[in-house]
């Protein structure tokens, strides 16, 4: 694999492999240990838009593996002035080893990959956020002891993060039920793809978000708005007010559900404050997952 650009990408021997390395390099961190594959290695970060998770998760995570991060804002480099993707995948595999980019369409980081001879890493795209993923899948076999069987309820918008989710507990052979209104559903392809892997779990797409949470191990949700939809925050909280992840709606779930958001939260919104805040929430755990699983797939990708 020279890629990570989606969940969909991996067999489920990728995938069980790198949630394996993920807890184990949690373990060495734990204890205090020293381990540095990335030692003399320098990892880009192309930023096209904000991030506090993604962005620290892997710096921090570089350093900790021995490698060098090199941030790079679309101010920074002439990519924000113009630059082909081309070419700037040529140039930057001449210097360093590895690029994680967050940017708008999926094809961007595509372009990027094919140009570029280094490794490159999906860090969030309008279509996809592998990198959460599979930080939420970590969590949940944290939480639960095995992903296979399980039942987790997606409510909200279609988005990215649905479709990585998706993408994610088909691999894993969970059942996954996403509720999202008419119009922001998410993508048929992707939906069809992941019901034709091999072994893949359950996927439905519902209206209701009561019939997605039915008895549901997890329940998880996402920002109504994205990142690049913000002139659609007031029509979208309008539309998606029914989709919120609150008392009632956890109370449809199984009595040990677990709550999950990729983060960041909007209180009142797609989440109440009670849930985010309450006994079942792990948000602060998935969040901390992040690193342990990108330190298991840059790893993966140019530890020698
Ligand atoms: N969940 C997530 O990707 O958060 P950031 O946007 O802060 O990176
Ligand atoms: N769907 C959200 C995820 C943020 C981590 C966005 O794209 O803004």
């Amino acid at each position: 694999m020279k890629d990570f650009l989606t969940i969909g990408q991996l067999t489920r021997t990728d995938l069980v492999a790198l949630l394996d390395q993920a807890a184990s390099l949690k373990e060495i961190q734990k204890r205090g240990g020293i381990h540095q594959p990335l030692a003399g290695k320098s990892v880009g970060l192309i930023f096209q838009k904000s991030s506090t998770r993604t962005r620290v998760s892997f710096e921090v995570g570089i350093f900790q593996l021995g490698g060098q991060s090199i941030f790079l804002s679309p101010h920074d480099i002439q990519l924000g002035r113009g630059e082909t993707v081309a070419d700037t995948a040529r140039v930057l595999s001449r210097y360093l080893h590895a690029v994680v980019i967050r940017t708008y369409g999926q094809q961007i980081v595509e372009e990027l990959a094919h140009y570029a001879e280094i490794p490159i890493i999906n860090g969030l795209t309008d279509q996809h956020h592998p990198c959460q993923a599979l930080a939420d899948l970590l969590t949940v076999r944290e939480q639960k002891g095995h992903l296979e069987g399980l039942k987790l309820a997606y409510i909200g918008d279609g988005n990215n993060m649905a479709h990585s989710l998706i993408e994610a507990a088909a691999l894993s052979g969970m059942h996954i039920s996403v509720a999202a209104p008419e119009g922001y559903r998410p993508d048929e392809t992707i939906v069809a793809n992941a019901r034709s892997l091999a072994g893949a779990g359950k996927v439905d797409i519902v209206v209701d978000p009561f019939d997605a949470a039915r008895d549901a191990d997890v329940l998880y949700t996402d920002v109504w708005a994205s990142m690049g939809q913000e002139a659609e925050t007031e029509a979208r909280k309008k539309i998606f007010k029914p989709y919120q992840i609150n008392r009632a709606l956890l109370k449809e779930a199984g009595a040990d559900a677990i709550v999950m958001h990729c983060l960041p939260a909007h209180r009142g919104e797609e989440i109440t404050e009670e849930v985010l805040e309450g006994p079942r929430s792990v948000v602060w755990d998935q969040a901390e997952n992040r690193l342990h699983t990108q330190k298991a797939v840059l790893e993966l990708l140019l530890g020698s």
